[in-house]
């Protein structure tokens, strides 16, 4: 593979993923990992991603000259470059002037490997206090901005390269070609790698975890992720698998039953249960109102019912004494990359929400998590659906999240609160479906703020009723998002429906808040 080093940068995926995009298999590995069990893994080249600190800083992850003279192609992006400027004895310092955002290169050096048909005329994205002021010797300069007197070097016959910029988000106009040319040229790797090779490696990663006589249980949620989770394992063990899906009263209007009826079939024929804990969510949600709380009695919970589904799989397949079969048991979660960072599970970034499936769960598990989808974005793993031959009623189903509306109603979850909501989401839904922009938006969350009234005037009547929010977003992979911009006659029709047929609304709102700075969901 080539590997990935986090330096601590929120990108650290994104640029595997682009890797990935030059079907170029990639990896993350943490920079906490020694340069020997790096080296171990044989790596075709390596990317040294960027990151919060400054190299001259106390504390500041170091990087090893061993993966610098182990003669693999060598990447830094931003605190990587500075890092191997540093380790080979270039000089670094802070930048009279801080670069952040779009900024103009000032000098380009056309000819080199790394930025071989490239052009002065290009936004490229920087952030950093830092800069690197002099190559170490034996590395051309190739690029200069007005903060960066080097912005880009190379050494070609060490096949070393960096930028200070950062090519791996959209925002760098030509980035991908950039590491293209790092790839292709630079390290001399053909773009080998496809989807079809990730369904290769991972089912054979499962059937080495699972074992020849392991069953799994999977969690499907009626979502693409764990839709496509379940078909990787079915592939994999076969009819060892069962799927469990959990009605927990958070779903939106019709959805188990539609759930139920796509399944039923289409997960290769994998059996499916279908457990209705409705009562037991709504039970221990009583009197919530914390966010974080609530999706960790919900991630609590399901593992409550698949411990229970797993237990009554067991007795039906004969096996009474449940202890030994259970330690064999395998909980299979479409657990994503974004999933993962956001409940704090990268190194060394910080817990934005815990997600239900990762960050949610209790601290007794015994279930051991088989979760294929770990390393992919969204995107990726619809191309692994459809490659699997999953239908695109499941493929392009729109994100929801696994705590459901117990996220979207802002206050306490109760029964009638979640039919207020399930009304007006179902009117939200069927005007965008309506007006033909399911694919155009990635989702639209609809929020009920059930502790806030305000005051309006129905049928000459007055009334104290709860506001909607509507947050419709477009996005790549969740990682970042803006508001879409819904044609009015639309968001219009939805508003009047809302209001009038729904009891107790009296408001709907739109949200036109990007992320960052708000999330997706309100909670
Ligand atoms: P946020 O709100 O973090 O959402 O910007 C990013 C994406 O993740 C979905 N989401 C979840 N999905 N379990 C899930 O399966 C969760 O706990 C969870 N929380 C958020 C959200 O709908 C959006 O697509």
């Amino acid at each position: 593979p080539v590997l990935v080093v986090d330096f601590g940068a929120q990108y650290a995926q994104l640029i595997a993923r682009r890797v990935r995009e030059a079907n170029i298999y990639s990896e993350v590995v943490p920079n906490s990992m020694s340069a020997s069990e790096i080296l171990a893994k044989n790596p075709k080249a390596l990317i040294l991603s960027g990151g919060p600190s400054s190299v001259y800083a106390d504390g500041a992850p170091k990087l090893d000259p061993a993966l610098l003279e182990a003669g693999i192609p060598v990447l830094g992006l931003c605190y990587g470059f500075q890092a191997i400027a540093q380790a080979l004895g270039g000089k670094v310092a802070p930048t009279g002037t801080r670069e952040y955002g779009a900024t103009l290169l000032t000098e380009i050096q056309g000819d080199s490997v790394l930025l071989a048909g490239q052009d002065l005329h290009q936004n490229v994205w920087m952030s950093h206090g830092d800069s690197v002021h002099e190559a170490p010797d034996g590395f051309d300069v190739i690029a200069v901005s007005a903060g960066s007197p080097v912005a880009a070097f190379e050494n070609r016959e060490r096949r070393i390269f960096g930028v200070q910029w950062h090519p791996e988000v959209k925002h760098s106009e030509r980035g991908q070609e950039i590491l293209e040319n790092f790839l292709y040229r630079g390290a001399g790797i053909k773009p080998e790698w496809t989807m079809s090779n990730v369904i290769d490696e991972q089912v054979e990663l499962i059937r080495n975890q699972i074992g020849e006589d392991g069953t799994a249980i999977c969690a499907l949620s009626g979502g693409v992720d764990s839709a496509v989770a379940a078909a990787l394992v079915q592939r994999a063990i076969g009819d060892r698998l069962t799927c469990v899906y959990v009605n927990h009263g958070l779903m939106r209007l019709r959805e188990s039953e539609e759930i139920e009826r796509a399944f039923s079939g289409s997960t290769g024929g994998a059996k499916l249960v279908v457990v209705d804990a409705e009562e037991r969510f709504l039970t221990a949600l009583a009197g919530v109102t914390d966010p974080e709380q609530k999706r960790k009695i919900i991630g609590r919970e399901f593992i409550r019912v698949f411990e229970q589904a797993q237990e009554d799989i067991l007795r039906e397949q004969g096996v009474v004494d449940g202890g030994e079969a259970r330690r064999k048991a395998f909980l299979v979660q479409g657990t994503l990359y974004p999933d993962v960072v956001e409940s704090g599970g990268g190194d060394g970034t910080s817990n934005i929400k815990s997600h239900h499936n990762v960050g949610g769960l209790p601290d007794d598990l015994t279930f051991e998590l088989v979760e294929p989808l770990r390393q992919l974005f969204k995107d990726e793993v619809r191309a692994v659906g459809s490659q699997l031959g999953l239908p695109d009623e499941i493929v392009w189903r729109q994100p929801f999240p696994g705590p459901g509306l117990g996220i979207r109603i802002i206050g306490e979850v109760t029964k009638d609160r979640l039919d207020t909501l399930r009304a007006a989401d179902a009117i939200a839904r069927e005007e965008l479906t309506l007006a033909g922009l399911d694919r155009d938006i990635w989702q639209c969350p609809v929020v009920l703020l059930a502790d806030v009234r305000s005051v309006g005037v129905q049928g000459d009547h007055r009334t104290y009723g709860h506001p909607i929010v509507l947050r419709p977003v477009t996005s790549d992979d969740a990682m970042t998002a803006d508001w879409a911009k819904v044609p009015y006659d639309v968001l219009s029709k939805i508003s009047t429906r809302i209001t009038n047929e729904v009891d107790d609304i009296n408001r709907v709102t739109l949200d036109v808040t990007s992320k960052p700075p708000g999330t997706i969901e309100w909670e």
